[in-house]
């Protein structure tokens, strides 16, 4: 045991209903250290950091914190009193509570006479969000924020006690530029102030900006700890996978220039100005730039989800009226939403349910006893990879990448002509990333029109074949894939 260190778990194992997901890991922490978690969808990352800060207990192993060895059954608020706090993966703030009511709960600052002190509570909660760069009135209510907004109160609510030890599970997959800078530089500090920090993320470009070790897990089991300084990260994308990782390049769209599928003119409204595009048979469109770019919103009109002042939308041609999401389906458009917890699955539902909930509602013919359900389901499973024990488990038992594959499934199974994802890779590892990738390529080579939202740039360069990029409401430049850069991109987002 090295004398800086703050955390050590050994030969932690851990089992769900039977199947074992952590096997044997040792892991430690030294203080002041920024450790990386990597593994692929399903490899143990959370499960592990969640025995850590006491939400599960582990089956065997030991955990020891500061030099002492932690009770097997403590509770998610004891660790917290020694100092470990953990941002999770899942959002898991209360929406009908105030940001500040939020950030202190259960642990709200009293007067004389043990009533809550709402004024303090306020004004500390104030103070935390504004180093976090936030300028959001703390006394609104969680559900009317935005979810980069939501995730920023997570990180305030994380960091708001004494903290020894902080685990942020995959914080930036809601974040973009801005916020993201303000974050690393957030963990630089904390780290300077002594602080250990555990970052799990699939960005590996962020665990080689950010931290001073790695650890990758694969299966539920132990692979390596390495410096950052001696590896790439094509080297922990290896180490993940257990084999070589091919990244992919885009070129231009082969087809028919005319063969448009889906056409929106002239939308107008508070946000978005005079926005219109054209997406054509087999055609891979991405769209570009930063939180509040507005391209979201855009998404949302399209699918009648958001009504604006002037603008239409156009089927092959015809004029088309959605005004939900039923409509939307009627007219063969699917959308992938960014926020899979509240839009993308039911999650108390098994993966049947949420993968085939599309179709059923389209055929009538098809249903959960149906031969072709279990089919379709198992082929889905197998096609994405999908990681479970069976297509009877609930969803929010699973890994959030496996969660993100069965919220893109439904509408693979769907048979849509335009497929709308909005942040598509949001959490996935890299491995099953280049598998969604090819699905994608599958689907428009079938001839399905898709449309990508991403703030991840290196994956819009990687399938889009034309982009489109916005900045505050406007589209500032449309880019075809052999002319495509990074540096291009960001020149557009930034209006500079
Ligand atoms: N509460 C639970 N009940 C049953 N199985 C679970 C539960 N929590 C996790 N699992 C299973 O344990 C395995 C590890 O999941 P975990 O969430 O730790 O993965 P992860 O490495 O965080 O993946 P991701 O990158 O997708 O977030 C998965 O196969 C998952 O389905
Ligand atoms: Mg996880």
């Amino acid at each position: 045991m090295s004398n800086a260190a703050v955390l050590q778990m050994k030969g932690i194992c851990k089992s769900f209903f039977g199947v074992e997901v952590l096997h044997n890991v040792d892991f430690g922490v030294d203080k002041g250290e920024i450790m990386g978690l990597c593994g692929e969808n399903g490899a143990g990352k959370s499960t592990l950091m969640k025995i850590l800060s006491g939400i599960h207990a582990q089956d065997a192993g030991e955990v020891i914190f500061k030099g002492s060895v932690i009770r097997r059954n403590a509770t998610p608020l004891e660790m917290q009193r020694v100092g470990v706090s953990m941002i999770h993966q899942e959002l898991i703030l209360l929406n009908e509570l105030t940001i500040a009511q939020n950030i202190f709960l259960c642990r709200e600052p009293r007067g004389a006479a043990g009533l809550i002190n709402f004024n303090r509570m306020n004004e500390d909660a104030a103070r935390i969000l504004s180093k976090l760069g936030e300028k959001i009135d703390p006394k609104r209510k969680v559900r009317d924020l935005k979810i980069a907004q939501k995730q920023m109160v997570e990180i305030a609510k994380a960091i708001a006690f004494n903290v020894e030890l902080l685990v942020m599970d995959e914080p930036t997959s809601a974040l973009t530029g801005k916020e993201t800078k303000i974050l690393f530089d957030l963990i630089s500090s904390l780290s300077a102030q002594g602080i250990a920090v555990v970052y799990i993320s699939h960005r590996l470009k962020e665990i080689i900006d950010v931290c001073h070790k790695v650890t990758v897990l694969r299966d539920g089991h132990f692979v390596a700890t390495k410096n950052v300084a001696d590896v790439t990260a094509h080297e922990i994308a290896t180490l993940m996978v257990g084999r070589e990782v091919k990244e992919s390049k885009a070129s231009d769209f082969p087809g028919d220039p005319n063969a448009v599928v889906l056409e929106v003119r002239g939308v107008s409204d508070d946000l978005l100005k005079d926005v219109g595009f054209k997406v054509r048979r087999g055609e891979i469109l991405g769209f570009s730039g930063l939180i509040g770019a507005g391209r979201t919103e855009l998404m949302e009109v399209v699918f009648g989800i958001r009504k604006p002042r002037t603008g239409s939308v156009f089927i092959e041609g015809k004029p088309v009226t959605i005004r939900s999401a039923i409509d939307a389906i009627r007219v063969d458009l699917g959308f992938v939403t960014e926020d899979r917890k509240e839009t993308g699955l039911v999650l108390c539902r098994d993966i049947v349910d949420n993968a085939n909930y599309v179709s059923w509602l389209k055929n009538p013919g098809m249903f959960k006893g149906a031969k072709a359900t279990m089919e379709n389901t198992r082929r889905i499973i197998d096609r994405l990879a999908i990681r479970c024990s069976s297509p009877a488990q609930n969803v929010s038992n699973l890994s959030g990448g496996n969660q993100q594959k069965v919220a893109l499934s439904k509408w693979l199974l769907s048979g849509a002509k335009v497929l709308v994802l909005d942040e598509p890779t949001r959490g996935v590892d890299v491995g099953a990333r280049q598998e969604i990738y090819q699905i994608i390529r599958e689907l428009a080579a079938e001839g399905v029109a898709i449309v990508i939202v991403s703030s991840d740039l290196p994956e819009i360069l990687s399938i889009c074949e034309r982009v489109i990029v916005m900045h505050e409401g406007r589209i500032t430049g449309t880019l075809n894939a052999s002319e495509l850069s990074e540096a291009k991109v960001m020149y557009y987002a930034t209006d500079v």
